[in-house]
């Protein structure tokens, strides 16, 4: 039996790891977002889980665009830092944990769930700026071995929040059903509302993001309820990364204990936010 120990919810704007690989952190534009960051950084230094997921999405960066899979799960030793275009992020390559890939992979298949498998696979900004988020300072490895699971948020259409929920469920229940690690930490990553391009480019929708924030935490099924297009429209064309904290929100239990949360606008051309809990009962969200 392995348990959810906690989920950690955060946007993974890439000049954020900028802003922490240059010393940029204390500087005024940036001292707000990064002070935001401290309690949850302090509560996770001390509880280190044996193993993470972290539901990210690829930005063209390890995955050609055009063969983008709805879901999919890496099960490799070890994921590459992915070269954007800049040199890669001064942070250690991921260590991965095949054998908990291998046992997800088979539980979400027999529950209805035919994920895309990446046996190979660098990591973008996408998946390293959360592990920043959570370890400033990895020096040379992050906490823990990480598997990754990866939503298709970029091209239309994309899965319903529904089925992303239900992805998070089912995924509690694998968890649940592992013998080879005990505490498991998950990770739902991107948003919170922003559009990078077209006429609505620098959409922000801070009322939207205050809702969505308190209903992740106490009513999951409302923003479960919320099609793409309410996504699109309410959260912009980037926002709909949102969909991502869904599949960790369904993979902890019904009830959680909110540790931490924080907004900042903007970082980067977005809204963003970063919200931890702790599982409080042993009801699962199923
Ligand atoms: C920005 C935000 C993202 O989610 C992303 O993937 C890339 C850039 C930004 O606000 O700059
Ligand atoms: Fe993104």
């Amino acid at each position: 039996m392995s348990e959810v120990i906690w989920g950690l919810a955060t946007s993974h704007v890439p000049s954020i790891g900028a802003a922490m690989d240059r010393g940029m952190t204390a500087e005024p534009v940036w001292a707000p977002l990064f002070e935001g960051y401290r309690p949850a950084r302090e509560w996770l230094a001390e509880r280190t889980p044996d193993v993470a997921i972290l539901v990210y999405n690829d930005h063209a960066n390890g995955v050609d665009l055009d063969i983008v899979p709805t879901f999919a799960i890496g099960t490799a030793e070890r994921y590459q830092v992915a070269d954007e275009g800049f040199g890669r992020r001064p942070v250690p390559d991921v260590v991965g944990d095949p054998d908990f890939s291998f046992h997800l992979l088979h539980q979400l298949m027999d529950d209805g769930f035919d994920l895309t498998v990446f046996s190979e696979l660098d990591v973008d900004h996408g998946f390293t700026v959360p592990l920043s988020v959570w370890t400033p300072e990895p020096r040379d490895a992050w906490p823990c071995p990480v598997v990754p699971i990866m939503v298709n948020v970029i091209r239309y259409p994309q899965p319903t929040a529904a089925r992303c929920y239900a992805l998070g469920q089912a995924l509690g229940r694998a968890i649940a059903g592992y013998g080879g690690a005990r505490t498991v930490g998950i990770l739902g990553t991107g948003g919170m509302s922003h559009q990078l391009a077209g006429q609505r480019a620098g959409f922000i929708n801070p009322s939207f993001d205050h809702m969505f924030l308190e209903a992740i935490e106490k009513d999951p099924e409302k923003l479960a309820a919320l099609s793409r297009e309410d996504y699109i429209r309410q959260a912009g064309s980037e926002g709909i990364e949102l969909i991502m904290w869904l599949v960790m929100r369904g993979a902890m239990n019904a009830e959680v204990r909110k540790v931490h949360s924080a907004y900042h606008v903007p970082a980067s051309n977005t809204a963003a936010g970063l919200a931890l809990f702790e599982n409080t009962t042993t009801r699962p969200a199923r």
